[in-house]
């Protein structure tokens, strides 16, 4: 057994996102997000779950603050939902929705917890997406209006800033599922991506000059761990390929102002990538960022049966959605994500390597497991308990070799909404009782908040 330990000053936290927990949908003058309108179409969510109520945060912020306060925790990873501030996307502001974040983030002050705010966790005002969403450049212009008045409202009290959550995912992952409209809209995604990027341009750039620009900021990402299935060349090949769209098309623009070369010729033959302008490149070069939050709960193993699936990623991608679920000798999570922590030690070595040694803060990582067993009112969830501990003790030995990585967020603080998969797949330190809204401490949570008492812990 020996001892894993932090340096002093190290960020212990947990994450959450405003849709995920918030609930009262529409109450106070909130206007509806692309995830209210999907959460209340029919057979688009598991069991046709609905986000209305969640963990009703948006009444109950204070008790959920006492709990943070209660494990410890040093920071709280919040997002703010978009049409909360302005219900339309743009124009007209609701003092209501800015009043909750005014109030959340003096009680997290108040108690000694840091906030580090996500401007964009996915839930775009659904009058911007009727607008063409992000693949119109005006909907990442509305973005930057909401940005700097946020900015400009919040900057004096919130001095860490995230401009986008996993970009993978909303840009492109969701347009190829057909999220925002059609099915397969491979090159919608492509576009979005893009724009996107251009968006958290022009976002720091207001930042910079916003009243407030004493503060970081930066974009999370979520950067995935590939391995070749077998060793045979075309294996490894799909690797590079599959890389070039998972990770470095999002990472290169943050961070190098440039597209992957390879990446960017592959997607040329099939699609129109004329609207990456000089100019957008040169926004991303003037404006650099101050860290990378990362993203990590698994790995994805590579494989491709011919030499022409190399050139569809389109459908070497889609391949890759299949969860690993009943392979024999994996460890899995109840999402069916396979368990792999050496993974978060090669990303973080990688990215450290690749982009020149930047900060960064892993903003997410956690699984989803049962939550069945409870003995004298804990739950006993000692799967979760197992891979914190591997995946916390990868980012020490992550830094023991030299990787600038300041700061760890739990996803997540409280079981929640979790997307597509609605309540069934809980990720949370916190058990929620979705009937009487009580909030039950599981296992993990006792663990963290005695791990971040001590800086440090046991391992095996
Ligand atoms: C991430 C999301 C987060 C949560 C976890 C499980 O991709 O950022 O909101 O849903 O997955």
């Amino acid at each position: 057994m020996r001892r894993i330990e932090f340096p002093d000053g190290f960020t212990w936290g947990a994450a959450t996102s405003s849709f995920q927990i918030e609930g009262a949908w529409n109450e106070d003058g909130k206007g509806e997000s692309i995830w209210d309108l999907a959460s209340h179409t029919p057979g688009i969510i598991k069991n046709n779950d609905t986000a209305d109520i969640a963990c009703d945060h948006y009444h109950q912020y204070k008790e959920d603050v006492q709990i943070m306060k209660k494990m410890g925790l040093k920071a709280y990873r919040f997002s703010i939902a978009w049409p909360r501030i302005f219900p339309r996307g743009q124009g007209e502001i609701n003092p209501k929705g800015v009043q909750f974040y005014d109030n959340l983030i003096n009680e997290l002050l108040a108690n000694g917890i840091e906030p580090f705010t996500d401007l964009y966790h996915w839930d775009l005002p659904l009058a911007l997406n009727r607008l063409g969403g992000w693949e119109n450049r005006e909907v990442g212009d509305a973005y930057v209006e909401y940005a700097t008045f946020i900015f400009n409202h919040y900057g004096d009290r919130v001095k860490n800033w995230i401009t986008f959550n996993e970009p993978m995912i909303f840009a492109l992952y969701y347009y190829i599922l057909g999220l925002y409209g059609k099915k397969g809209n491979f090159s919608g995604g492509i576009c979005a991506s893009h724009l996107v990027n251009v968006a958290h341009a022009k976002a720091i750039k207001a930042y910079r000059s916003c009243e407030y620009p004493d503060g970081k900021i930066g974009i999370t990402l979520n950067p995935f761990p590939l391995y070749p299935i077998t060793e045979s060349a075309l294996d490894k090949e799909a690797v590079t390929v599959v890389d070039g769209l998972v990770n470095r098309w999002f990472l290169d623009p943050v961070f190098k102002a440039s597209y992957p070369p390879d990446t960017f010729e592959l997607l040329s033959k099939t699609i129109d990538l004329s609207l990456i302008t000089e100019n957008d490149l040169k926004l991303l070069k003037e404006n650099p960022m101050d860290f990378l939050g990362i993203n990590l709960y698994s790995c994805w193993r590579i494989g491709a049966r011919k030499k022409e699936d190399l050139n569809n990623l389109f459908k070497l991608i889609g391949k890759l959605a299949t969860p690993l679920k009943n392979k024999k000798n994996i460890e899995s999570s109840e999402t069916g994500w396979e368990v792999y922590p050496e993974g978060l030690f090669d990303i973080l070595k990688r990215i450290d390597y690749d982009y020149n040694h930047p900060l960064i803060y892993i903003t997410e990582n956690g699984m989803a497991c049962k939550d069945d067993i409870i003995v004298g009112r804990i739950v006993q969830d000692d799967d979760r308990l197992s891979y914190l501990k591997r995946y916390i003790e990868k980012a020490s030995k992550a830094m023991n070799d030299g990787v600038n990585l300041k700061g760890y967020f739990v996803w997540s603080l409280m079981d929640n909404f979790e997307m597509f998969e609605g309540y069934e797949k809980k990720f949370g330190l916190i058990k929620i009782d979705y009937e009487t809204q009580e909030r039950i401490w599981k296992k993990s949570a006792l663990w963290y908040r005695d791990m971040i008492k001590a800086n440090s812990f046991p391992f095996s």
